[in-house]
């Protein structure tokens, strides 16, 4: 019932963000099996601002290569198609987004510094803790309040009030949400994710990092989430509009399996990576 109310309001909505054209076309390319490396740096170069960001991120800290990456055909080869496409994924959505404002209370600005700030610490987790593919979960981090854009762009008012009562109540904001306009951000995000027709790990990261979904089965990608959403709130990188840190389920934390001995490791760098992303992506 609830999942139809959703998919209601996903399939109402006229204007719906779509996926940047050049993340589309280069989905394409990655699908097609005589693809070569230049077609697909061709691709990303049509856009120039997401192909200045992506070289910027890979001579970054984020992947501490020794030498410089001077052009993005360079690029593919070290850093693998995966890497990329999400790469991709990352600066589109944020080239396509970052400029919205918004006047009911809610600061664009702040919600994606706390995106990369997820995405950063998801990945340095993930990192970590030995997950075969840190790429995906820095996605899912960057991604998993995508939600919170839909609400803010197609119920301005109802958000308005969600805004409000996380202010006087202290509540998270799911709650909120869920109590108010009922339907919460991880299930519109996750349901814009799947109309995008992005991986299913990702579409459940979103779907799940505030483990409000008991029908998704916990993966250390989910965990790795779910913690970075935690630490970058902690560490106050941007805002997604909480008003409380988010406490980390412990059950969470083992399924990880990260020791606790790690985490200043872990915060330290995510500090550094997360001051160093947002100056790239220019916020
Ligand atoms: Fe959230
Ligand atoms: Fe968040």
């Amino acid at each position: 019932m609830k999942s139809n109310k959703i998919a209601g309001i996903i399939n109402s909505i006229d204007k719906l963000p779509t996926l940047p054209s050049v993340y589309v076309k280069l989905s394409h390319l990655l699908d097609a099996p005589d693809s070569t490396i230049k077609m697909i740096s061709n691709v990303i170069s049509e856009d120039q601002a997401t192909a200045a960001t992506i070289l910027k991120l890979v001579n970054s800290a984020l992947y501490g290569f020794p030498e410089k990456i001077g052009n993005l055909q360079r690029a593919i080869v070290i850093l693998g198609l995966n890497e990329i496409k999400n790469l991709v994924l990352a600066t589109s959505v944020l080239e396509t987004t970052k400029q919205f404002k918004y006047d009911c209370g809610f600061d664009m600005e702040e919600f994606w510094r706390h995106s990369i700030g997820c995405a950063v610490s998801a990945r340095i987790l993930a990192e970590t803790a030995y997950l075969k593919r840190p790429e995906d979960v820095f996605a899912g981090g960057l991604l998993h309040d995508i939600g919170k854009l839909i609400h803010v762009t197609y119920l301005r008012d109802e958000f308005a009030g969600v805004i409000k009562d996380v202010e006087e109540s202290g509540i998270p904001m799911f709650e909120s949400e869920e109590k108010i306009l009922g339907f919460s951000h991880p299930q519109t995000g996750s349901a814009l994710a799947e109309k995008w027709g992005l991986a299913r790990e990702t579409i459940d990261m979103i779907a799940c990092h505030h483990l409000s979904d008991n029908t998704i089965t916990m993966t250390k990608e989910i965990a790795a989430v779910h913690i970075g959403n935690t630490i970058c709130t902690a560490l106050r990188m941007g805002s997604g509009g909480e008003k409380r840190v988010p406490v980390a389920n412990q059950e969470v934390w083992e399924i990880l399996g990260i020791e606790l001995s790690s985490m200043e490791y872990v915060m330290t760098r995510a500090m550094k990576l997360f001051e160093e992303s947002i100056s790239i992506f220019g916020l």
